[in-house]
């Protein structure tokens, strides 16, 4: 059945690009033994995003003038991009907008993974859209060895223990990698149709 999985790095204390939305925090650490998602790429069969992240990866790693890139990166799996505008695409590649409630288009999203796993890549409130309709069902977080100030938040909701069971925590490089499994009632199922958790969607 497929799972979907928000996988992320981010800063000790929370953060997963600062105000400007740079990752310099990130890439200073020494990795040469940092996370190897090669495997976890394999089974991801859809990748979600907000537009802000969407636009970084476009302009960190050039695509629109090098669009050959992006099927080094995502292969042919589709990419759904979460945002109300009209975005640019790199030529070739599988990018699939869409706008408003997750809940409206979680069907569409899992159908496209077919047998596979969905990377929701971030940012963070919209893996909380996720989460608010009962949708997430596993987090892994590489906390590496920084702090900032402010910055695009990991994932700006109220939850708790009763929501998340902690699967595992390992070293790798100088990253904390934690896998959380997401408990989904079934009272969460879509916020809008009387039946999501009372704080549901809370921000802090
Ligand atoms: N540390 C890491 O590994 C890591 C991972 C992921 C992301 N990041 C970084 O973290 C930052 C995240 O930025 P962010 O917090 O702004 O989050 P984001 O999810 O990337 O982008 C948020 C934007 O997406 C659009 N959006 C979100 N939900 C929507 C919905 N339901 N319907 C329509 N549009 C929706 C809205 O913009 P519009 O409607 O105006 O388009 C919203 O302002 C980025 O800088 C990214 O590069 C870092």
């Amino acid at each position: 059945m497929t799972r979907i999985v928000y996988y992320t790095a981010a800063t000790l204390n929370g953060f997963l690009a600062d105000s400007n939305h740079s990752l310099d925090w990130l890439f200073a650490v020494d990795d040469a033994e940092g996370p190897d998602i090669g495997a976890f790429m394999d089974a991801m069969g859809v990748f979600v995003e907000g537009s802000s992240t969407y636009e970084w990866v476009l302009k960190a790693e050039n695509l629109l003038a090098e669009p050959h890139k992006w099927q080094q990166y995502y292969g042919a799996k589709p990419t759904y991009v979460f945002t109300s505008r009209i975005l640019p695409v790199p030529e070739g590649a599988d990018v699939r907008f869409v706008s408003g409630a997750v809940a409206d288009v979680l069907e569409e999203i899992k159908a496209a993974a077919g047998e596979l796993d969905v990377w929701v890549v971030g940012g963070g409130d919209l893996a909380g859209q996720f989460l608010d309709v009962g949708a997430l069902d596993e987090l892994f977080i590489t906390l590496a060895p920084a702090a900032l100030v402010s910055g695009a938040p990991l994932l700006p909701r109220k939850v708790g223990a009763d929501r998340l069971t902690l699967r595992s925590a390992s070293q790798q490089g100088q990253f904390a990698v934690l896998n959380y499994e997401v408990l989904n009632p079934d009272v969460f199922v879509v916020p809008g149709a009387g039946a999501a958790g009372e704080d549901a969607g809370e921000p802090q």
